[in-house]
């Protein structure tokens, strides 16, 4: 049997396509893949897209490379959950396969119109002209089971950047009000070459208008902002982004690009966003961006966020992954204007066995136990002796987390040791001696979230033990008394 030439150039191209299709990247090493967290497979994953609540069940769907442990070739990966706890994963959702989005699917959202999920994202192409651009605009894909989606024909339905746009221009934040369609994106002002979100409406999902801009940096907010959400908590209107380009300053805003909130009022006929001009930095641990938020069918705003961190060492690159989710966090708005973060009460499902429930009187490091993956609630009373009160997590290979206030100026630490501690203010009750701590520690083998007093505090940072994490109270000083009450999670 003779092969000719034209036949056996179109079985290789049959055979590398078949290659194209399955070729993935696996997991080789399971060290630190987290066991209650939303990850991939494998491969690279970051910002949480298109949370949505659909037939039932709550879709997650991640910014997402499946050929390699690294930012490229952007997929959108996708899990769904019946309660916010139980994930299960789904087939790609979306792959770049069109003119427009060829060069990544990039982040976006989702919402339920005429019974369909509708995904709006971000399409990017990259064009080489001497400099190094891409061009983005906005596309949308529609599915009738939350399972496969359809891009809409006429893609893409914003398909340049408004007035002043410049090229970045992305991240579509969709949701409906009185019974018009709004989205809002991120964008760079290119005449200030400063950050900010402009807004579109649309009556019928395919036509878009512009609105205008929500609101935009004056200078110290950074040169471009990502992945904007605009919501309502408590009758205020929040806008959350993760804006890049803000300096460090002090405590604040120490990882490379942020992501925290304005709070304000907005106006639909107007489009004024009247708001302090105070940017409050969600979460201060090391990985946390990109922050997505949703509404559940009881009306709770439910937000879940990238936890990691661009431009730094992964360590779990070289095991074929890279990225995790946080855990689902309700969102409320405190008295005093600011967001209030705790872990979803369908969490609490999670908890198997009861670890301790005690009460210590700690002085100096007191072992609690050794675990990989657990809820530890802690309830600190102290008097004004104290330096320093907390936990402290053993690792492996001499190093070691560190989480704890710090009295003698009100911060609260977390170090892991690495000559890049995270600290910030916290209010210590202090009307009553003795004073007080009360922290919610979400351990999962290579994280850490923490919840302080009533959510207004959180660090969330990924942490790499090298053997089972040892868990120890931390009292520097006299005696501190500790309720401990700690659960192991389900895997
Ligand atoms: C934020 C981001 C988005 C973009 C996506 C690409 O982390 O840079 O602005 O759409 O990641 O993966």
């Amino acid at each position: 049997f003779k092969v000719n030439k034209p036949f056996s150039i179109i079985i290789l191209v049959i055979i590398f396509n078949l290659f194209e299709t399955v070729s993935c990247i696996s997991v080789t090493n399971e060290r630190y893949r987290l066991n209650y967290h939303i990850m991939s497979p494998a491969g690279w994953i970051n910002d949480p897209n298109g949370f949505s609540y659909y037939n039932g069940e709550y879709h997650v769907f991640y910014q997402y490379n499946p050929d390699d442990a690294t930012h490229a070739n952007m997929h959108w990966g996708h899990v769904t959950s019946e309660d916010l706890v139980h994930w299960k994963h789904l087939p790609i959702a979306l792959y770049q396969d069109q003119p427009y989005d060829v060069d990544g699917v990039y982040s976006g959202s989702g919402i339920v119109v005429n019974e369909s999920l509708v995904l709006m994202y971000t399409g990017n192409v990259n064009q080489i002209d001497g400099r190094d651009f891409s061009t983005q605009s906005q596309a949308l894909a529609i599915s009738s089971d939350g399972e496969s989606f359809i891009k809409y024909i006429n893609n893409p339905v914003i398909p340049f950047p408004p007035q002043n746009g410049g090229n970045d221009f992305r991240d579509p934040k969709i949701w409906k009000y009185n019974d018009t369609l709004y989205v809002v994106l991120g964008n760079q002002n290119n005449l200030t070459m400063q950050g900010r979100a402009v807004i579109y409406s649309s009556y019928d999902l395919f036509d878009w208008t512009y609105v205008g801009v929500l609101a935009e940096s004056t200078g110290s907010f950074g040169y471009m902002w990502e992945c904007p959400d605009f919501f309502e908590l408590n009758g205020f209107h929040i806008l959350l982004l993760s804006p890049q380009g803000i300096e460090a300053n002090g405590d604040d805003y120490q990882n490379i690009y942020q992501t925290g909130y304005f709070v304000g009022s907005y106006n639909y006929r107007t489009n004024n966003f009247s708001h302090s001009n105070t940017f409050i930095e969600l979460d201060h641990g090391h990985d946390f961006y990109a922050a997505q938020t949703m509404e559940t069918p009881d009306g709770r705003r439910i937000m879940i966020a990238w936890m990691d961190m661009w431009e730094r060492d992964y360590p779990e690159q070289e095991d074929g992954w890279v990225g995790a989710l946080t855990i689902p966090r309700e969102l409320t708005l405190s008295s005093s204007g600011r967001i209030l973060q705790n872990p979803v009460q369908e969490l609490i499902a999670l908890r198997t066995s009861t670890l301790l429930n005690t009460t210590l009187n700690v002085e100096g490091i007191s072992k609690l136990f050794d675990v990989h993956s657990a809820e530890i609630l802690i309830k600190a009373t102290f008097n004004d002796a104290i330096t320093q009160v907390g936990i402290r997590i053993e690792l492996g290979n001499n190093s070691c987390v560190l989480a704890y206030l710090d009295t003698s100026n009100n911060k609260f630490v977390l170090d892991r040791g690495d000559n890049d501690p995270r600290r910030t203010l916290i209010n210590v009750t202090n009307a009553n001696n003795p004073e007080a701590l009360e922290m919610r520690v979400f351990l999962d083998k290579s994280s850490i979230e923490i919840f302080l007093g009533d959510g207004e505090i959180t660090f969330s940072s990924r942490i790499y033990p090298s053997s089972t994490p040892a868990v120890y109270a931390l009292s520097n000083g006299t005696v501190t008394q500790m309720e401990v009450v700690a659960y192991e999670l389900e895997n």
